[in-house]
This record gives structure tokens, C-alpha cells and sequence, in this order.
């Protein structure tokens, strides 16, 4: 590791952060000591006990009342111990490590918290202006983040540096998320996904857990009381996948940084849903014009007439391991959208994902629900569409209020995607009332998209492993294993880190 690998800023959004200070400084160095998986699973797990204790401490074995053992508890000094959301996020930061980035901790308590001061804020400021990546854990609070993640994202959006810094900047920052809750579906799906959408919104690239952690929105942990996040063996893996995803992706845009991209980027825009054909329209003649052709090769697909069969949940999927160029989905009725055109599907560097949003859903023509449903040959082909930008593109009708590009984000993410901010293009009487900005939203694709290609180059199509692991599916898993003559791993890999 050294002064070039990417820098992986770890941001705890806990109200009941254990580490400050030099106690951020201690943990890194101690992760940095852990050589395996469980060396760090039992360093995470003594870190728990370490705040019950304290808990207990603070004057509970002496029957002292809540208010006394709280204003105890109170003055630990921040370099020891670790709260659920830390535990996960250590993971994470792990995860990072083993793909050869550099990682910070900051606990997001100490600048917003009733004690911070200005010079907290100005530490965030000046790590985050560093940082090629922020991974972002907090705990779950009613279905979504807590008031110290927001007071982060606010902080973003609103700091004038910062926000001219993301602006101006020709290669991105990537985000990923950590999200913990004390019930197992208490929402950390919901934060992580609304989290995901403020921060690709903010100018980060966004990115889910990795392929082998099954490249869902990020790392989930299941954890109430204090010390039982090292419990929870699958949210730790999650968040570890997290990390690693964000490692590997911050790489490749770091690798793209100091080169240009030797090659056009190849961008499909797929339009799944439509009115009167004005969003196809405007694609055709506004957003995707002349002088932006120049700068990339673009394959606009109408798909709203055609007709993609539904998928039939079948056990094994795809049909057989091979090549992505042989379509190898059950499905072959010559009349179906994905026989037709599995070729076109593949090979792009950026997936503009396109639908109009009406008020009146009667007058539109959609193929949107089938067609994602379809891709599910895709995603357990080994992630055929692994490391595209994606940018969902929605044409909303003032008014129609519907929540397609949130859905267009949690599904092209769980294809082990990169999102980019969704551009929205307000529709007023059959007009289009802001294509400039728009347009502004797809030129800045189109840099990323370059910046990405030129990353790959360097790195040779890297990063990373996307290797489809069918959890939830053993008779699949079994039938791959027979088919590929590859043994499955049912555990993740164990990288150290390096
Ligand atoms: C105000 C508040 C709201 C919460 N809302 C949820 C919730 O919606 N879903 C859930 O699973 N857990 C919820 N929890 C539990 C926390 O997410 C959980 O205890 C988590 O481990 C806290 O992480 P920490 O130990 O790092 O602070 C809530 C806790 C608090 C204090």
C-alpha cells in the first residue's frame, strides 16, 4: 500500500460512537493487524464486550440510576470500544484494506455532535477533499438514517468548497453505505437506498456490496443491544463487501485519473416506458445529439414496442455457464424482446435506463416491470453488466409523482452497476421544461463514462471478482457446480490485507 492507493474515508454516524481522536487513529493501525477474516471478526467481537463493559461500568453493577450511569458513560474518552454502527463499519474498512486501499476513521459525533467545534468541521472538509471514497455507516432510525448521517449529507450539499470541489471535478468520488438495525428487516434496505440516491445526487459515484457478498445496496448488520454486531456473521460480510466494492471501484477510477481514455465510451440508452413518444424523442434530437455522439458511441433502443415474455422464475439460471455473448435464458420464443436483442444488451461501458412518468398511467406504453425481471439471466450470468455507469433517466410529468428512478436505482445496482446522479427532465404539457440542465446531467455521464474506460484500460477490465454466488438457491448452486465443474464457495473469500 502506498501514497497512491485510494483512500477510503469511514464515517460513523452512531449516537453511541465509541471512538474519537486518536481512538479512530488506534483502530485503523489495529485493523491493519488483523491478517484474516477471523482475526478481525474476534478484534471486533472484544471491541463489543469493551462497551458493555464500560455500560456496565459506568455504575450499573452498582444499581446507580439511569441519569448517573448515562453522565458516566458519558466521559469514556473515545479510544477504545465500538458501537454496532462502528463494528460494521471496521468490517467495512477491512474489506477496503484487503483491496489494497488506505483507510481513515472519523466519527461523525465528534463534528456534529453538542461538543463539536468548527475545527471538526473543517477535519471532515479537508479528509473528505482527500478521500477517493466515503463509506458511510450509521444505524437505522424509522426506516432510514439518523440525524448525523443527514447532518453529513446536508454538510455536502451545502459547503460551498466541497461543493465546488465534487463540481469541478473531472473524476468522481465513490460512496457506499453501511446501514444496522436491531430488527433483521428493520429498514436498513430502505436507508442504504435512500442514502445511495442523496449521495449520487451529491456528485458521488455509488456503488452496493460486492459480487460475492451477493451485490445488494451495502452492508446490512443485524444488531440492537450494545456488543452484538460481531454477532451477525452475514451483515458483517456484507459490510465487508461493501468496503471491498468501494475499494476496487475507487481503483478504477483513480487508474483512469492520470490517462485518457484510449477509446470512445460505448453507451446504450434503453427506453422502457414512453408517452407519445416524447421521451424518445427528446433523447433523439436533444439529449443525445450530434456533438454528444462525437464524444461516445450511443445505442439508443426503443424497447416500448416490443414484447418481452415474462420471466418464468426457473430453478436454474442461466441455463448453462458460458460465454455472455450466448443468450442463455429458457426463454426463446422468436417473438420475445431478450432472444432478439441479447447482443445488444451487452458490452456498454454506460446504461442510460430511460421512462416516462405520467399523471394518467392509461396513456403509457411500458415494458419496464418485464424487462427488469428479465434480466435476472443477466445478474446470475456472473453480472454480464458488472461495472457499467448507470443513469436513470425519468421523464416526470409535473405532478405524476411516481418513484421510478428510485426503482430503476435499487434494481441496475443489484447488476453490480455503478449509479450516477438520475437525471429528471419535468414535463409540462407535453413539453420538456428543463433539457438544458438535462443535457448538463448527461454530458457529465459521458466524462465519467470516459474516465471509467480509461480506468479499465489500465487496470484491464478489472475490478474485481464477479463471480454470481446463488444464495438462497442451493438446488441452483449445485446444478452451476455440476455445470461450470467449478467448486462454489459458499464462504467468502478471505483476502488480507496489503
Ligand atoms: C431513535 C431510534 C430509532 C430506531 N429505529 C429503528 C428502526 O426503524 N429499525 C431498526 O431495525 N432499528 C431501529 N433502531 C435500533 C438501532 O438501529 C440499533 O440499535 C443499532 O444497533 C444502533 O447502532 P449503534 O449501536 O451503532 O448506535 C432505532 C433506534 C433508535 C434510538
Amino acid at each position: 500500500m502506498d501514497d497512491s492507493s485510494p483512500l477510503i474515508l469511514g464515517l460513523s454516524g452512531s449516537l453511541r460512537n465509541s471512538r474519537f481522536g486518536s481512538g479512530s487513529r488506534a483502530l485503523v493501525t489495529q485493523l491493519m493487524g488483523c491478517k484474516t477474516q477471523s482475526e478481525m471478526t474476534a478484534l471486533l467481537r472484544d471491541e463489543g464486550a469493551f462497551c458493555v463493559r464500560e455500560f456496565i461500568d459506568a455504575g450499573r453493577n452498582k444499581g446507580l440510576s439511569f441519569d448517573e450511569i448515562y453522565r458516566n458513560y458519558q466521559r469514556r474518552r473515545g479510544e477504545r470500544g465500538l458501537s454496532n454502527t462502528e463494528v460494521a463499519l471496521a468490517a467495512g474498512l477491512w474489506g477496503a484494506m484487503c483491496s489494497g486501499a488506505r483507510v481513515e476513521h472519523l466519527s461523525l459525533e465528534s463534528v456534529f455532535g453538542d461538543k463539536a467545534r468548527l475545527a471538526q468541521l473543517d477535519e471532515l472538509r479537508e479528509k473528505l477533499l482527500r478521500a477517493s471514497g466515503v463509506l458511510l455507516s450509521g444505524p437505522v432510525y424509522f426506516g432510514d438514517r439518523g440525524s448525523l448521517a443527514e447532518d453529513f449529507i446536508h454538510f455536502v450539499r451545502t459547503d460551498s468548497e466541497l461543493r465546488q470541489h465534487l463540481q469541478s471535478l473531472s473524476v468522481k468520488k465513490a460512496y457506499a453505505g453501511i446501514s444496522v438495525g436491531a430488527k433483521r428487516n428493520g429498514g436498513q434496505e430502505t436507508n442504504l437506498i435512500y442514502q445511495m440516491l442523496d449521495m449520487a445526487v451529491s456528485g458521488f459515484l455509488a456503488v452496493g456490496n460486492d459480487a460475492r457478498s451477493t451485490s445488494q445496496y451495502g452492508g446490512t448488520g443485524w444488531a440492537g443491544d450494545v456488543g452484538t454486531m460481531a454477532e451477525d456473521g452475514y451483515g458483517l460480510e456484507t459490510a465487508i463487501g461493501a468496503g471491498r466494492r468501494l475499494g476496487e471501484v475507487t481503483a478504477l477510477i483513480g487508474a483512469g485519473q492520470a490517462v485518457a481514455a484510449r477509446r470512445k465510451p460505448k453507451i446504450a440508452v434503453w427506453i422502457l416506458q414512453d408517452k407519445d413518444q416524447i421521451a424518445r424523442n427528446a433523447i433523439e434530437n436533444s439529449l443525445f445529439h450530434d456533438s454528444i455522439r462525437e464524444k461516445a458511441e450511443i445505442g439508443i433502443f426503443d424497447f416500448t414496442g416490443q414484447a418481452p415474455r415474462r420471466c418464468i422464475a426457473c430453478d436454474i439460471c442461466p441455463t448453462e455457464s458460458g460465454p455472455d455473448e450466448v443468450y442463455r435464458c429458457v426463454i426463446k420464443s422468436p417473438d420475445d424482446l431478450f432472444s432478439n436483442f441479447h447482443q445488444d444488451l451487452l458490452g456498454f461501458d454506460g446504461i442510460v435506463i430511460a421512462g416516462y412518468s405520467a399523471q394518467d398511467t392509461s396513456k403509457v406504453c411500458s415494458v419496464y416491470q418485464r424487462f427488469i425481471e428479465r434480466t435476472r439471466y443477466l445478474r446470475r450470468g456472473d453480472y454480464a453488466l458488472s461495472n457499467a455507469l448507470v443513469m436513470p433517466l425519468v421523464f416526470e410529468e409535473v405532478g405524476a409523482r411516481d418513484s421510478l428512478n428510485l426503482r430503476m436505482l435499487t434494481s441496475m445496482i443489484r447488476h453490480h452497476t455503478i449509479l450516477t446522479k438520475p437525471v429528471t427532465v419535468s414535463i409540462w404539457q407535453g413539453e420538456c421544461l428543463n433539457i438544458g440542465q438535462a443535457s448538463d446531467g448527461v454530458l457529465e455521464f459521458i466524462a465519467d463514462c470516459c474516465s471509467l474506460v480509461a480506468g479499465k484500460d489500465q487496470l484491464q477490465n478489472g475490478p474485481g471478482l464477479s463471480e454470481y454466488n446463488p444464495v438462497g438457491y442451493e438446488i441452483s448452486a449445485e446444478k452451476l457446480r455440476q455445470h461450470s465443474g467449478k467448486k462454489q464457495p459458499k464462504d467468502i473469500t478471505v483476502l488480507q490485507p496489503g
